[in-house]
């Protein structure tokens, strides 16, 4: 062959590769709502910076007539580019290939890429969009899924991984996306689920459909195994790329400092007039939130998941900050299984990458009830507390209202190690709350009064004067400073600032016993 013959023959073999499953599979994405894989990472990627690997792989299965099907690239597009001009590795299942399901080879492409960014030290991102395990290849497919789980815990806590459903997610192929750090889901046309509604029904009996059972909706308001949900393609991308702007490429790096326009000795008198004077009105946390940080921009993570807690990536001074926040619209703000799940989570994904936190309180207490104590939120509330104990980022604790009993101490007191806290003139932190409190330990001045109702709201208001209020605890020094709302902001700035040189070690091991 001549050189012109081989340059022939390898555009002929590239033009295969870049069409996929062929027009006909193309145009069926496309009439679902759904972007190709190619397209998926174009959008993804900062323009014309993604080079493929592995475009001519192919399986080596030799049953079921798999020996003479065409299948371009394996059912799946590996490479690496950039976002906002950092390197990331990204693969994206094609589902116009024999479904994108996931055969030996089909793995081992994905696990190249993976071994790549470990060693590089840059993201990971997988779009999903998948049949599942290639029933074809039995064996090898599953061996496939093992070596992307193993790889995925290997690079938990050095890289962020980040996993996009764009499609089908069934069966044990779910479990990569859940060892992975952030999930998105696409409203509709995505949908996880470890036994499909055939398998329900034959087993329990119960008619679900695919959208019920495993949709966007269901992972982000039920089972909190979304992070992220987007109405399309084109706005989950976006929304990846807006995640990774806050995230520092591995463990080893801090996240990236973005000029910000806000002044960092901005007050805002707004803060004095969110909170109700009384302590049993409800307000939304968020626009505490948004009154504080840079340009009062947010990015919430797993929004309408146990939103009676808030975690949120933002930026103070332009750097990023992980938030956590009681919010006392949504069950007064109580701690539940939920949000203590949500919030440990996240706190360990920002220790792990050295997004310092800042923990925003106002909050009653644990949530009582029979359905919490038997779900176990004794060993779930401990999440909060090893996960707060465990992280050595630094830890600014602002208490702007109540924070009481063991959920004070959850929401990162002194003693779990806050580097700095700080309290509004409003904070109460007490055992707990001044009714209960009354009824426990004035009990027989009440009982014996001539007007119990009387004598009760008198020793009521005589436990809020003495103890509803910060000024006990700072005594201690458990509350470094009370500050006047209104300058929070920069007193956070300047907190964070004083904490950026943080060292703190502990004990070597090889991992503790996380109450999961
Ligand atoms: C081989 C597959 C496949 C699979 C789909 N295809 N899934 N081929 N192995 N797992 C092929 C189809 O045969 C078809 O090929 C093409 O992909 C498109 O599939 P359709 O069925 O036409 O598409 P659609 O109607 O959109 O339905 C998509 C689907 C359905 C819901 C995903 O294909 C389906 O139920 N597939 C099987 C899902 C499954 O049970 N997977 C195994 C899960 S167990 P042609 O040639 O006609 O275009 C698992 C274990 C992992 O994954 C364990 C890890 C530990």
């Amino acid at each position: 062959m001549s050189i012109d013959d081989r340059i022939e023959d390898l555009l002929r073999r590239r033009e295969m590769v870049l069409e996929g499953g062929g027009l006909d599979k193309v145009e069926k994405q496309h009439q679902k709502g759904k972007l190709t894989a190619r397209e998926r990472i174009y959008k993804l990627l900062d323009e014309d910076s993604f080079v493929e690997i592995d475009a001519y792989v192919e399986h080596r299965c030799i049953d079921f007539g798999m020996e003479k099907q065409r299948i371009p690239g394996e059912g799946v597009v590996t490479g690496y580019g950039t976002i906002d001009g950092r390197l990331v590795y990204v693969y994206a299942q094609d589902f116009t290939v024999l479904g994108g399901s996931l055969g030996e080879y089909h793995a081992k492409k994905i696990t190249k890429i993976m071994d790549m960014a470990l060693k590089m030290g840059a993201p990971l991102i997988g779009l999903n969009d998948s049949g599942g395990a290639r029933i074809q290849e039995g064996v090898d497919a599953l061996s496939g899924y093992g070596n992307i789980f193993f790889r995925n815990t290997l690079a938990s806590g050095v890289i962020p991984q980040i996993s996009v459903i764009m499609g089908p997610s069934a069966g044990g192929a779910v479990y990569s996306p859940a060892l992975t750090d952030f999930i998105f889901m696409v409203d509709k046309t995505s949908q996880m689920f470890i036994t499909g509604p055939q398998v329900i029904k034959a087993v329990t009996g119960e008619d679900v459909s695919a959208e019920e059972l495993g949709g966007s909706i269901t992972h982000s308001t039920k089972s909190g195994v979304a992070h992220f949900r987007a109405e399309n393609d084109e706005e989950c991308l976006k929304m990846v790329r807006k995640l990774l702007s806050y995230l520092p490429s591995n463990n080893l790096e801090d996240p990236p400092q973005l000029a910000t326009d806000d002044d960092i000795n901005r007050f805002s008198d707004r803060l004095i007039e969110i909170i109700p004077d009384s302590p049993n009105k409800p307000y939304d946390m968020k626009e505490v939130i948004s009154e504080i940080v840079d340009e009062g921009v947010y990015f919430e993570s797993q929004a309408m998941y146990a939103q009676n807690i808030i975690t949120a990536f933002a930026r103070l001074n332009g750097r990023t900050v992980g938030i956590i926040a009681n919010q006392p619209k949504v069950l007064a703000g109580c701690l539940d299984i939920n949000a203590s799940d949500k919030a440990s989570r996240f706190i360990r994904f920002c220790d792990a990458f050295n997004i310092p936190l800042l923990n925003i309180v106002d909050v009653p207490g644990f949530l009582p009830g029979t359905n919490q104590e038997y779900g176990g939120i004794i060993r779930h509330g401990a999440k909060m507390l090893y996960a707060y104990s465990e992280a050595t980022v630094p830890k600014v604790t602002l208490i702007v209202r109540k924070a009481y009993g063991g959920a004070y101490l959850a929401m990162c007191s002194k003693d779990l190690g806050a580097d700095f806290v700080l309290a509004w003139p409003t904070a109460e932190i007490a055992v707990m709350g001044p009714d209960g409190a009354a009824n426990i330990v004035f009990k027989n001045e009440i009982k014996s009064s001539d007007d119990p109702v009387a004598a009760r709201n008198e020793k009521i208001n005589e436990y809020r004067e003495n103890f509803a209020n910060p000024y006990r605890a700072a005594a201690r020094g458990y509350v470094d400073d009370v500050v006047l709302p209104q300058e929070t902001r920069p007193r956070l700035i300047s907190a964070f600032d004083m904490l950026m040189s943080k060292r703190e070690s502990r004990p070597s091991k090889k991992h503790g016993n996380f109450p999961v």
